[in-house]
Protein backbone atom coordinates (compact mmCIF):
# COMPACT_ATOMS: atom_id res chain seq x y z
CA UNK A 1 0.00 0.00 0.00
CA UNK A 2 1.33 3.33 -0.77
CA UNK A 3 1.58 6.39 1.46
CA UNK A 4 -1.45 7.89 0.45
CA UNK A 5 -3.84 4.65 0.64
CA UNK A 6 -2.06 3.99 4.05
CA UNK A 7 -3.81 7.58 4.83
CA UNK A 8 -6.98 7.00 3.75
CA UNK A 9 -7.57 3.77 5.03
CA UNK A 10 -6.37 4.87 8.53
CA UNK A 11 -8.85 7.97 8.26
CA UNK A 12 -11.76 5.77 6.82
CA UNK A 13 -11.30 3.44 9.90
CA UNK A 14 -11.06 5.90 12.67
CA UNK A 15 -14.27 7.14 11.09
CA UNK A 16 -15.51 4.20 11.28
CA UNK A 17 -15.44 3.43 14.77
CA UNK A 18 -16.09 7.29 15.55
CA UNK A 19 -19.95 6.48 14.16
CA UNK A 20 -19.88 2.68 15.93
CA UNK A 21 -19.05 4.70 19.16
CA UNK A 22 -21.88 7.65 18.34
CA UNK A 23 -24.20 5.05 17.60
CA UNK A 24 -24.18 3.52 21.02
CA UNK A 25 -23.70 6.47 22.88
CA UNK A 26 -27.59 7.01 24.61
CA UNK A 27 -26.88 4.11 26.31
CA UNK A 28 -23.54 3.36 27.13
CA UNK A 29 -21.48 3.48 30.45
CA UNK A 30 -18.23 1.81 29.41
CA UNK A 31 -20.37 -1.08 27.88
CA UNK A 32 -23.70 -1.06 26.66
CA UNK A 33 -26.52 -0.99 29.47
CA UNK A 34 -25.22 -1.78 33.03
CA UNK A 35 -22.80 -3.63 33.43
CA UNK A 36 -21.51 -4.76 37.21
CA UNK A 37 -18.07 -5.88 36.07
CA UNK A 38 -17.16 -2.82 34.24
CA UNK A 39 -18.07 -0.60 37.14
CA UNK A 40 -15.69 -3.01 39.43
CA UNK A 41 -12.71 -2.37 36.77
CA UNK A 42 -13.59 1.35 37.23
CA UNK A 43 -13.01 1.38 40.64
CA UNK A 44 -10.01 -0.26 40.63
CA UNK A 45 -9.10 2.47 38.04
CA UNK A 46 -10.21 5.12 40.78
CA UNK A 47 -8.05 3.74 43.14
CA UNK A 48 -4.64 4.15 41.09
CA UNK A 49 -5.50 7.34 40.06
CA UNK A 50 -6.30 8.43 43.87
CA UNK A 51 -2.82 6.85 44.51
CA UNK A 52 -0.91 8.46 41.84
CA UNK A 53 -2.36 12.27 41.53
CA UNK A 54 -2.80 14.88 44.57
CA UNK A 55 -6.07 16.68 43.83
CA UNK A 56 -6.49 20.05 42.71
CA UNK A 57 -3.94 19.51 39.71
CA UNK A 58 -4.91 19.50 36.17
CA UNK A 59 -5.30 15.88 34.02
CA UNK A 60 -6.22 14.97 30.80
CA UNK A 61 -9.20 12.30 30.11
CA UNK A 62 -8.47 10.21 26.49
CA UNK A 63 -11.58 8.89 25.34
CA UNK A 64 -13.92 10.28 28.21
CA UNK A 65 -16.77 8.05 27.14
CA UNK A 66 -19.64 9.18 28.80
CA UNK A 67 -17.66 11.06 31.69
CA UNK A 68 -18.26 8.61 34.49
CA UNK A 69 -14.13 8.82 35.60
CA UNK A 70 -14.78 12.75 34.35
CA UNK A 71 -17.00 13.90 36.95
CA UNK A 72 -15.50 11.48 39.35
CA UNK A 73 -12.40 13.23 38.98
CA UNK A 74 -14.00 16.32 39.55
CA UNK A 75 -16.07 15.67 42.64
CA UNK A 76 -12.88 14.38 44.29
CA UNK A 77 -10.91 17.84 43.21
CA UNK A 78 -9.73 17.76 40.26
CA UNK A 79 -9.61 19.65 36.99
CA UNK A 80 -10.96 17.55 33.60
CA UNK A 81 -10.21 18.49 30.74
CA UNK A 82 -12.62 15.59 29.26
CA UNK A 83 -11.68 14.41 25.50
CA UNK A 84 -12.91 11.81 23.29
CA UNK A 85 -13.16 10.91 19.44
CA UNK A 86 -17.12 10.45 19.37
CA UNK A 87 -19.20 13.45 19.60
CA UNK A 88 -21.77 12.15 21.14
CA UNK A 89 -20.18 10.51 23.78
CA UNK A 90 -18.47 14.16 24.48
CA UNK A 91 -22.34 15.36 25.07
CA UNK A 92 -23.12 13.15 27.77
CA UNK A 93 -19.86 13.53 29.24
CA UNK A 94 -21.05 17.74 28.98
CA UNK A 95 -24.81 16.64 30.23
CA UNK A 96 -23.09 14.76 32.93
CA UNK A 97 -21.22 17.45 34.19
CA UNK A 98 -23.79 19.89 34.14
CA UNK A 99 -26.34 17.83 36.26
CA UNK A 100 -23.44 17.48 38.89
CA UNK A 101 -22.64 21.18 38.51
CA UNK A 102 -19.14 21.10 37.29
CA UNK A 103 -18.54 22.40 34.40
CA UNK A 104 -16.24 24.63 35.88
CA UNK A 105 -13.98 21.91 36.32
CA UNK A 106 -14.79 19.24 33.47
CA UNK A 107 -13.78 21.09 29.78
CA UNK A 108 -15.10 18.55 26.99
CA UNK A 109 -13.01 18.70 24.03
CA UNK A 110 -14.22 16.51 20.65
CA UNK A 111 -10.46 15.67 20.16
CA UNK A 112 -9.68 12.17 19.17
CA UNK A 113 -6.30 10.65 21.41
CA UNK A 114 -4.77 9.98 17.66
CA UNK A 115 -4.98 13.94 17.21
CA UNK A 116 -4.03 15.29 20.52
CA UNK A 117 -1.49 17.89 18.35
CA UNK A 118 -4.74 19.61 18.62
CA UNK A 119 -4.43 20.45 22.40
CA UNK A 120 -3.10 23.86 23.42
CA UNK A 121 -0.54 23.88 26.38
CA UNK A 122 2.73 22.76 27.10
CA UNK A 123 3.66 21.41 30.62
CA UNK A 124 0.62 22.23 31.81
CA UNK A 125 -0.91 18.90 33.24
CA UNK A 126 0.05 16.61 36.13
CA UNK A 127 -1.23 13.44 34.17
CA UNK A 128 -3.13 11.90 31.96
CA UNK A 129 -5.51 8.75 32.31
CA UNK A 130 -7.85 6.69 29.64
CA UNK A 131 -9.69 3.97 30.64
CA UNK A 132 -11.48 0.46 29.26
CA UNK A 133 -9.85 0.63 25.82
CA UNK A 134 -9.79 4.01 23.46
CA UNK A 135 -5.87 4.00 22.82
CA UNK A 136 -6.69 0.22 21.51
CA UNK A 137 -8.13 2.09 18.99
CA UNK A 138 -5.62 4.77 18.54
CA UNK A 139 -3.35 3.60 15.22
CA UNK A 140 -0.20 4.92 16.07
CA UNK A 141 0.58 5.58 20.11
CA UNK A 142 3.85 6.55 19.55
CA UNK A 143 2.04 10.29 18.64
CA UNK A 144 0.47 9.82 21.82
CA UNK A 145 3.64 9.03 24.07
CA UNK A 146 4.81 12.40 22.14
CA UNK A 147 1.47 14.62 22.05
CA UNK A 148 1.56 13.42 26.25
CA UNK A 149 5.31 14.58 26.99
CA UNK A 150 4.57 18.24 25.80
CA UNK A 151 1.36 18.44 27.66
CA UNK A 152 2.41 16.92 30.94
CA UNK A 153 4.79 18.71 33.69
CA UNK A 154 7.82 16.68 34.04
CA UNK A 155 7.52 14.02 35.86
CA UNK A 156 3.92 13.81 34.94
CA UNK A 157 2.06 10.37 35.20
CA UNK A 158 0.23 8.30 32.67
CA UNK A 159 -2.35 5.73 34.17
CA UNK A 160 -4.23 3.74 31.59
CA UNK A 161 -6.53 0.31 31.09
CA UNK A 162 -6.15 -0.94 27.91
CA UNK A 163 -7.42 -4.09 26.74
CA UNK A 164 -4.89 -7.46 26.65
CA UNK A 165 -4.00 -10.04 24.64
CA UNK A 166 -4.47 -13.36 27.21
CA UNK A 167 -7.23 -13.46 29.17
CA UNK A 168 -7.61 -17.28 29.87
CA UNK A 169 -11.67 -16.96 30.76
CA UNK A 170 -11.88 -15.72 26.85
CA UNK A 171 -9.03 -18.32 25.84
CA UNK A 172 -11.12 -21.07 28.04
CA UNK A 173 -15.12 -19.10 27.00
CA UNK A 174 -14.45 -19.59 23.17
CA UNK A 175 -11.83 -23.12 23.42
CA UNK A 176 -15.40 -24.88 25.16
CA UNK A 177 -16.84 -23.75 21.87
CA UNK A 178 -14.24 -25.01 19.72
CA UNK A 179 -14.15 -21.18 18.19
CA UNK A 180 -10.74 -21.30 17.44
CA UNK A 181 -10.81 -18.38 15.12
CA UNK A 182 -12.31 -16.56 17.56
CA UNK A 183 -9.34 -17.17 20.27
CA UNK A 184 -6.97 -15.92 17.65
CA UNK A 185 -8.85 -12.19 17.12
CA UNK A 186 -6.55 -10.86 20.02
CA UNK A 187 -3.51 -12.16 18.80
CA UNK A 188 -3.71 -10.11 15.63
CA UNK A 189 -0.17 -8.23 14.76
CA UNK A 190 -2.41 -4.95 13.78
CA UNK A 191 -5.87 -3.41 14.06
CA UNK A 192 -8.95 -5.93 13.93
CA UNK A 193 -12.44 -5.25 12.85
CA UNK A 194 -14.60 -5.76 16.15
CA UNK A 195 -18.69 -5.52 15.57
CA UNK A 196 -20.66 -3.51 17.90
CA UNK A 197 -24.25 -2.06 17.01
CA UNK A 198 -23.67 -3.63 13.59
CA UNK A 199 -20.85 -1.29 12.98
CA UNK A 200 -17.28 -1.54 13.17
CA UNK A 201 -14.72 -0.70 15.67
CA UNK A 202 -11.08 -1.20 14.80
CA UNK A 203 -8.88 -2.37 17.80
CA UNK A 204 -5.49 -3.51 18.33
CA UNK A 205 -4.71 -5.85 21.30
CA UNK A 206 -1.35 -5.74 23.39
CA UNK A 207 0.68 -7.03 25.89
CA UNK A 208 1.65 -4.56 28.74
CA UNK A 209 5.49 -4.43 27.93
CA UNK A 210 4.65 -4.02 23.92
CA UNK A 211 2.35 -1.26 24.80
CA UNK A 212 5.22 0.36 27.00
CA UNK A 213 7.31 0.10 23.48
CA UNK A 214 5.26 3.21 22.54
CA UNK A 215 5.92 5.45 25.40
CA UNK A 216 9.33 4.61 26.23
CA UNK A 217 11.03 7.30 24.50
CA UNK A 218 9.40 9.96 26.63
CA UNK A 219 8.30 7.80 29.83
CA UNK A 220 9.42 5.31 32.42
CA UNK A 221 7.05 2.40 33.25
CA UNK A 222 6.30 2.35 36.90
CA UNK A 223 3.81 -0.26 37.45
CA UNK A 224 1.46 -2.87 35.63
CA UNK A 225 -0.77 -5.34 36.65
CA UNK A 226 -3.62 -7.73 35.14
CA UNK A 227 -6.97 -7.21 35.35
CA UNK A 228 -9.64 -9.63 35.28
CA UNK A 229 -7.21 -12.29 35.01
CA UNK A 230 -9.16 -14.95 37.50
CA UNK A 231 -12.44 -12.82 37.35
CA UNK A 232 -13.89 -13.21 34.35
CA UNK A 233 -14.31 -10.26 31.68
CA UNK A 234 -17.31 -7.47 31.95
CA UNK A 235 -19.05 -9.70 28.58
CA UNK A 236 -19.59 -12.75 30.81
CA UNK A 237 -21.82 -11.04 32.78
CA UNK A 238 -23.62 -14.43 33.68
CA UNK A 239 -20.87 -15.86 35.58
CA UNK A 240 -21.31 -12.84 38.16
CA UNK A 241 -25.26 -13.53 37.93
CA UNK A 242 -24.50 -17.56 38.75
CA UNK A 243 -21.93 -17.26 41.01
CA UNK A 244 -21.98 -14.04 42.51
CA UNK A 245 -20.00 -15.54 46.01
CA UNK A 246 -18.13 -16.94 43.78
CA UNK A 247 -16.96 -14.12 41.47
CA UNK A 248 -16.01 -11.72 44.49
CA UNK A 249 -13.93 -14.23 45.51
CA UNK A 250 -12.18 -14.00 42.25
CA UNK A 251 -12.02 -10.13 41.96
CA UNK A 252 -10.23 -9.92 45.64
CA UNK A 253 -7.67 -12.52 44.28
CA UNK A 254 -7.45 -10.82 41.00
CA UNK A 255 -6.84 -7.32 43.04
CA UNK A 256 -4.12 -9.43 45.28
CA UNK A 257 -1.99 -11.11 42.58
CA UNK A 258 -2.52 -9.80 39.33
CA UNK A 259 0.54 -7.23 39.63
CA UNK A 260 2.79 -10.72 40.57
CA UNK A 261 5.46 -11.33 37.44
CA UNK A 262 3.46 -13.43 34.85
CA UNK A 263 0.02 -12.61 35.89
CA UNK A 264 0.40 -9.17 34.96
CA UNK A 265 0.66 -10.00 31.84
CA UNK A 266 -2.78 -11.60 31.62
CA UNK A 267 -6.15 -10.36 32.12
CA UNK A 268 -9.00 -8.76 29.80
CA UNK A 269 -7.77 -5.92 30.81
CA UNK A 270 -4.32 -4.49 31.66
CA UNK A 271 -3.25 -1.50 34.09
CA UNK A 272 -0.20 0.87 33.07
CA UNK A 273 1.20 3.61 34.99
CA UNK A 274 3.85 5.64 33.46
CA UNK A 275 5.95 8.58 34.29
CA UNK A 276 7.23 11.69 32.18
CA UNK A 277 11.38 11.09 31.47
C1 LIG B 1 -14.93 1.33 25.94
S1 LIG B 1 -15.24 3.06 25.82
C2 LIG B 1 -14.52 3.65 27.32
C3 LIG B 1 -15.04 5.02 27.67
C4 LIG B 1 -14.61 5.57 29.03
N1 LIG B 1 -13.19 5.77 29.12
C5 LIG B 1 -15.11 4.73 30.16
O1 LIG B 1 -14.30 4.30 30.97
O2 LIG B 1 -16.33 4.52 30.25
C6 LIG B 1 -14.13 3.57 24.57
C7 LIG B 1 -14.19 5.06 24.26
O3 LIG B 1 -13.07 5.35 23.43
C8 LIG B 1 -13.49 6.32 22.50
N2 LIG B 1 -12.54 6.28 21.37
C9 LIG B 1 -12.49 5.41 20.35
N3 LIG B 1 -11.46 5.74 19.53
C10 LIG B 1 -10.87 6.82 20.07
C11 LIG B 1 -9.77 7.62 19.70
N4 LIG B 1 -9.07 7.40 18.59
N5 LIG B 1 -9.45 8.66 20.50
C12 LIG B 1 -10.15 8.92 21.62
N6 LIG B 1 -11.21 8.22 22.00
C13 LIG B 1 -11.56 7.16 21.24
C14 LIG B 1 -14.90 5.93 22.17
O4 LIG B 1 -15.62 6.97 21.57
C15 LIG B 1 -15.43 5.53 23.54
O5 LIG B 1 -15.97 6.63 24.21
Amino acid sequence: MNIVNEADTTNERLRETQDAFDSVAADYDGARGNNDLIQDMRKEMWRWLDATFAPGRRLIDLGCGTGLDAVRMAQSGFEITATDWSAQMVARTRDRAERAKLTERVHTVNVGAHDLARLPGSGIYAGAYSNLGPLNCVPDLSAVSRECARLLEPGGSLVFTVIGRICPWEIAHYASQRRWSRIKVRFAANLVPVGMNKRTIWTRYYGPREFYRAFEKDFTLTHYRGLCVFAPPPYLTGVRERHPRLYERLWRVDRRVAGLPFLRGMGDHFLIVMRKR
